[in-house]
């Protein structure tokens, strides 16, 4: 049997927008009520907000910003709105250029911070207060391979990727984690859709994946009774492949 969505509460980080947007709709057509954090889309996070109470759930809005370490209480304050919190979506990111050559320690710990650290506090906080619950962390295809541009970014993504495996041990069996890890799916905030055409010849299967795959995998994840630790490659087996040996095109 499925671990049944229906009726349980959700919090989704990054949900106004994007991949974050996809799960959450995604959740709520499995009938999830969904608690939609976001740090500055405001409006857009109102939007979802319509969108998934027009799927005939709840949802609620909660702001916090992770580089003013906003995600400390996030777990109480979501499980306060909501009732409790069933599920975890740790989806919410930053992703800065950076080079080795450029890195500083100010914007490794901010990707840190952002990245990991906002993701791991809200696990240990679930871990607190449930006894059943599930997440589901974004992790990045990348991990497998390597990427010149977004060093601290990377590296970040990274120590989330060890933060999920040790958790997924640690928290058990109070808590499934598990993550996705995608690939090209959607051009970095600033860029258009030539970056994803520039890229596409470095996925085996020659195209860009969707949000809405994003969002299954993570459905997937979350219905699965006997998953913990797992990471699902959703990337058109971009992580098979050294596909960022030398300077990367951006
Ligand atoms: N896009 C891709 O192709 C791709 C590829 C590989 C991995 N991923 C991973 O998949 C996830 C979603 O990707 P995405 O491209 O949809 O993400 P995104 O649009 O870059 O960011 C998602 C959300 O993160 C929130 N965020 C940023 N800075 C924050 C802060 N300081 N505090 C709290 N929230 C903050 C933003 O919320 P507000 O808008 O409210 O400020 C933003 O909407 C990320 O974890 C990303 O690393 C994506």
């Amino acid at each position: 049997m499925a671990w049944d969505l229906r009726g349980r509460n959700a919090l989704v980080t990054g949900g106004a927008k994007r991949i974050g947007k996809a799960i959450a709709t995604a959740l709520a057509k499995e009938g999830a009520n969904i608690c939609i954090h976001y740090s500055s889309s405001e409006s857009e996070a109102k939007e979802v907000k319509t969108v998934l109470e027009c799927l005939g759930v709840k949802s609620w809005l909660l702001q916090a910003d992770f580089d003013k370490n906003g995600y400390e209480g996030l777990i109480e304050r979501a499980a306060e709105e909501t009732g409790g919190i069933d599920i975890l979506v740790n989806n919410a990111s930053i992703f800065p250029q950076s080079t080795l050559r450029d890195m500083t320690l100010e914007g490794l710990s901010s990707n840190i911070r952002v990245n990991a650290w906002a993701p791991f506090v809200l696990m240990r906080d679930l871990a607190r207060i449930s006894e059943s619950a599930k997440v589901v962390n974004l992790l990045d295809s990348r991990l497998s391979g390597y990427d010149w541009t977004h060093a601290e970014y990377i590296l970040s993504k990274h120590l989330l990727a060890v933060v999920t495996k040790m958790a997924a041990v640690e928290y058990a069996p109070g808590l499934a984690i598990n993550a996705v890890s995608p690939g090209l799916i959607l051009p970095p905030p600033g860029k258009g859709m030539e970056y994803i055409e520039r890229l596409k010849k470095t996925v085996p299967l020659k195209k860009r994946g969707s949000p809405e795959e994003i969002a299954a995998a993570a459905i997937y994840l979350l219905k699965s009774e006997f998953l913990a630790g797992e990471v699902i490659y959703v990337d058109g087996g971009r992580h098979l492949i050294e596909y960022d040996r030398g300077p990367h095109p951006d």
